[in-house]
């Protein structure tokens, strides 16, 4: 499985630890950066991600930023990217079940290395429940107001 994964300022820490962490794991890792502590903006990191997710060159991706809500904000005004703020390990696995997420969120700033590394593994090894839920997310693309 391949894996865009993308950051901030704010997220840089965690992002080169999570590019091992998958790299171990024998994911394929796109790395998108940033590529330092130097300040930058999220919008650019999310950008690059969503891309890759929805032109196949990840099969799903990992964003990171200071508190995690902008660069969601962000990477949710792409049609067809489903970002999702991962706060427990419930959510991490309710994201996937019920809304397809495609794109798992971290705050580098407000959460933990090793509970990031515990949620991500639950997201990347759930799979979406379909049924009522697949009607759900179809109805988010469908809206005509995120073209
Ligand atoms: C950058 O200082 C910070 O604003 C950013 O990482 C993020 O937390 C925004 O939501």
């Amino acid at each position: 499985m391949k894996v865009a994964i993308g950051a901030d300022h704010g997220g840089f820490e965690v992002k080169q630890k999570l590019v091992d962490y998958l790299k171990a794991k024998d994911f394929e890792v796109v790395d998108e950066g940033t590529v330092s502590s130097e300040s930058v903006d999220y919008p650019d990191f999310a950008a690059k991600v969503c891309e890759d997710v929805l032109h196949g060159r990840a099969d799903c991706g990992v964003l990171i930023c200071g508190t995690g809500i902008g660069i969601s904000i962000a990477a949710n005004r792409y049609k067809g990217i489903r970002a999702a703020l991962l706060y427990s390990l419930e959510t991490a696995a309710l994201a996937r079940q019920h809304n397809n997420a495609n794109v798992a969120v971290f705050g580098g700033r407000t959460m933990g290395l090793e509970e990031i590394k515990e949620r991500l593994d639950v997201f990347l090894n759930t799979d979406f429940e379909g049924g009522r839920h697949l009607r759900r997310i179809e109805k988010i693309d469908m809206c005509g107001r995120c073209d």
